[in-house]
C-alpha cells in the first residue's frame, strides 16, 4: 500500500471496498432509474415530478462519483463491468410500471430505494465512524442527501 491515506485505515479493507462496491452500483442503478422515470412520467401531475426524478438522478450520480473516488483512493478497484451492478447493489433495481401515468407506483418504489440507501449508510457510518474516518465523512454526508430524497418523496404523497 504506497498511500499514507490508505495505510492508516483501520477496518477490513477488502471488506469496506467491497460496501463501497455495493453503494456504486446502487447509485448507478438508481441515477439510471430516476433519470428514465423522469423521461416516461406522463399525466397531467407529471411535470413537476420528471423535474425531481431529473434532479435526483443527478444527485444520485454525483454520489457514484464519490464512491469512486474513494475506493481509488483507498488502492481498490471500482466496478469495472456495469453488469456487475445488479449482483453488487444493496438495492434491488425495480423497472418503472408499465403504465407511465402510475406516478404513485414510481414515487412509492423509489421511497423503498431511498429507505435501503439510508440504511446501508446508517450502518456504514457506524462501521468506519472511529476507523475510517474520511468515508465516514463521505457517507454522512451522502446519508443526508438520502433522508432529504425520501422526505421529498413521502411529500409528494402528502405523507
Ligand atoms: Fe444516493
Ligand atoms: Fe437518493
Amino acid at each position: 500500500m504506497k498511500r499514507k491515506g490508505a495505510q492508516i485505515v483501520d477496518i477490513k479493507i477488502d471488506e469496506l471496498i467491497r460496501d463501497l462496491n455495493s453503494a456504486l452500483a446502487a447509485e448507478a442503478l438508481a441515477a439510471y432509474r430516476y433519470k428514465l422515470l423522469s423521461k416516461m412520467a406522463s399525466g397531467i401531475n407529471s411535470e413537476p415530478i420528471a423535474k425531481i426524478f431529473e434532479e435526483m438522478s443527478d444527485h444520485e450520480w454525483k454520489h457514484v462519483s464519490s464512491f469512486m473516488e474513494r475506493i481509488l483512493q483507498l488502492e481498490g478497484t471500482p466496478i469495472t463491468n456495469t453488469s456487475d451492478w445488479p449482483k453488487y447493489s444493496y438495492s434491488t433495481y425495480k423497472e418503472p410500471p408499465k403504465d407511465p401515468s402510475d406516478l404513485e407506483k414510481m414515487i412509492r418504489d423509489s421511497i423503498e430505494d431511498e429507505r435501503a440507501a439510508i440504511e446501508f449508510y446508517n450502518n456504514l457510518y457506524k462501521k468506519t465512524q472511529h476507523t475510517d474516518p474520511v468515508t465516514a465523512l463521505m457517507v454522512q454526508e451522502i446519508l443526508a442527501d438520502e433522508v432529504e430524497d425520501e422526505d421529498k418523496l413521502l411529500r409528494l404523497l402528502g405523507e
